[in-house]
């Protein structure tokens, strides 16, 4: 039986039927076959992965190859999920050839369902362009992370009114172009809420709020593999980073006091058993080769 995966459609009716949709990010094979098993019905390849895959203090250096290499594992490693790539950086604001460009080889290369890219009213024309050529957009707007530099900091967006009427217009601009989702990010729950009800496509929150059509997290954050950073917004599903800490001591200390391997672990020829417990047939040269 084939196994078809989940479309935008079927996301979009998720809305209309009021069903939440969860979404996470996967950078790896690996990491996408649990997210698999999970029931999970979109998957996010962030550029997130600058932070928690690449080590870099923003999504700034990611490339369009660190992209298309990810999505590819991560759709290897999933039957069902819709599979969304974020555009990196600078990727496609250059000119609507270079986003279309782009675009492509995310869905080509990476094997892609959607891309992602961030930016309101501005970004509006490239998002019409790209679904102008069949592609599926989703858009994201409050705190868009690849504006760091120019925000100042991660901080939440929409505070003020006109901040708050700017997100909204932006929402519907990102509408009107054809994205078939949007994330809303780190923008008051209130804010986001009456975007989600203006709006026809979903809304996918991070760090905004409950009333959201679905909420998206980083793979990483969610489940505590980094002891020293989790974003308040991410909750608290796991504690991973002790216990895969606690099960590379145990080893380093088994390697290092010869407890490990044991025989369960160990291999052997029948030649290599009589070499190794004779020492008659060691010193033979028919047997060590001299
Ligand atoms: O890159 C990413 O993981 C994202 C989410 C934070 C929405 O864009």
């Amino acid at each position: 039986m084939v196994v078809r995966r989940i479309t935008t459609h079927k996301i979009q009716q998720m809305k209309r039927r009021g069903e939440p949709i969860p979404m996470v990010t996967a950078y790896d094979y690996t990491a996408a076959r649990i997210v698999d098993a999970s029931g999970i019905p979109m998957v996010l390849v962030g550029d997130s992965m600058g932070h928690v895959v690449l080590g870099f203090d923003s999504t700034i250096p990611v490339t369009v190859d660190d992209i298309v290499r990810a999505s590819a594992a991560v759709v290897r490693g999933t039957t069902r999920p819709l599979v969304v790539a974020d555009m990196p950086f600078l990727s496609y604001q250059i000119d609507t050839e270079t986003a279309l460009r782009n675009a492509a080889r995310l869905i080509q290369e990476g094997g892609a369902q959607a891309v992602k890219l961030e930016g309101g009213k501005t970004v509006a024309p490239i998002v019409r362009r790209l679904a102008d050529a069949g592609l599926a957009v989703m858009g994201h707007i409050g705190l868009t992370p690849q504006h760091v530099n120019q925000l100042g900091g991660y901080r939440v967006q929409g505070k003020t009114e006109s901040a708050a009427n700017q997100v909204m217009e932006d929402a519907l601009s990102l509408q009107d172009a054809g994205a078939f989702a949007i994330v809303l990010e780190l923008i008051p729950v209130e804010l986001a809420r009456r975007i989600t009800e203006k709006l026809e496509i979903p809304t996918i929150g991070i760090g905004a709020g409950v009333h959201c059509d679905g909420q998206v997290q980083v793979f990483h954050d969610m489940l505590g593999l980094d002891p020293d950073f989790r974003p308040r917004h991410s909750g608290s599903y796991a504690e991973l980073a002790p216990i895969i800490k606690n099960a590379l001591v145990r080893y380093r200390e088994d390697v290092s006091d010869r407890t490990f391997p044991t025989e369960a672990q160990s291999f052997y020829s029948d030649e290599t058993r009589v070499s190794e417990f004779s020492p008659v047939e060691i010193n033979d040269p028919a047997v060590s080769g001299d």
